[in-house]
């Protein structure tokens, strides 16, 4: 199904950990439309290796960064720009770890060092992305930034910890940066507000498993997967969605609005 919907596009994409993470696919998927792009990741994350086969397979090249470095997102920009032979036009950050969730650390008892730790690298280097991109003018005019999120944000899913905090933090970044982008830029910033999707960061929630059948039970449509998670960013990477920012996008296939679905009465009506 490819359109070249990106052709001679370009970018950078943070946070493809291995098959199944988001970015993983949406590398897969902007490289199928003809984007040219660089992917990065933590340098911890690279011991891996699995990044390098993806590189491989969408002919792009790999810049560790731990995205709460400023000296390290700077010398990424700048290896970026280099390679692609200019400016760029998109922008992923699909980054997200919570300390507390890791540790299994109880909501009601967060340690204050962990969260301030979860947060620079889930929210804040959101802002330290655009900061860098910003100043050293890095995007093109109606580029794309987009970072991606969960409804946790707005309405409480008690396991989601900490990181629930930090995705309103993030989604709020992208409004308040979003808009000077816009004013300057002609660039949009938007967050996806993607379903429970069975990856490294998504697993590592407690009772994960219990979560994603009750949102798929919950969603008209079903959960949406990390493949229709991909198809969505290349829409909004795309020139089909050029006056969309600021926005925080549900894709949840419609869990988002559903009070409640007649499965899940059906399991309730002989209580
Ligand atoms: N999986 C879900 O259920 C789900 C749902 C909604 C939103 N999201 C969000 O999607 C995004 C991608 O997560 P995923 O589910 O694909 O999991 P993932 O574990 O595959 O991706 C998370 C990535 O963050 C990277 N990362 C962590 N610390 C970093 C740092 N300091 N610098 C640079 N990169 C760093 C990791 O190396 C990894 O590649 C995250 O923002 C996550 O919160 C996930």
């Amino acid at each position: 199904m490819a359109n070249n919907l990106l052709a001679g596009k370009k970018g950078i994409i943070f946070g493809a950990l291995n098959e199944d993470s988001i970015a993983w696919k949406i590398a897969e998927k902007a490289y199928e439309q003809g984007a040219k792009f660089v992917l990065t990741n933590a340098p911890v994350a690279m011991r891996m290796g699995a990044i390098n086969n993806l590189a491989e397979k969408t002919e792009s090249i790999v810049v560790p960064a731990d995205a709460t470095n400023m000296d390290d997102l700077n010398q990424l920009f700048e290896k970026a720009e280099e390679h692609l032979g200019g400016k760029l036009d998109f922008v992923l950050h699909s980054i997200g770890m919570s300390v507390n969730v890791r540790k299994g650390k109880h909501y009601t008892e967060l340690n204050y060092d962990w969260l301030e730790k979860g947060w620079d690298v889930s929210a804040v280097s959101f802002h330290r992305v655009m900061q860098v991109a910003w100043k050293r003018e890095a995007m093109n005019d109606w580029g794309s930034i987009l970072a991606l999120t969960y409804i946790a944000a707005q309405r409480t899913f008690p396991d989601y910890n900490d990181m629930a905090d930090n995705k309103a933090y993030l989604e709020s970044i992208a409004r308040s940066f979003g808009y000077h982008w816009g004013v300057r830029n002609k660039v949009r910033v938007n967050t996806i507000s993607q379903s429970p999707t069975p990856t490294t960061a998504g697993s590592g929630v407690k009772g994960f498993g219990g979560f994603i059948n009750y949102a798929e039970k919950m969603s008209p449509l079903g959960n949406a997967t990390a493949d229709d998670c991909a198809d969505y960013a290349i829409t909004l990477f795309s020139d089909l969605s050029r006056k969309v920012t600021m926005q925080n996008l549900f894709h949840d296939g419609g869990f988002s609005n559903t009070g409640v679905s007649n499965e899940i009465i059906e399991r309730f009506e002989d209580e």
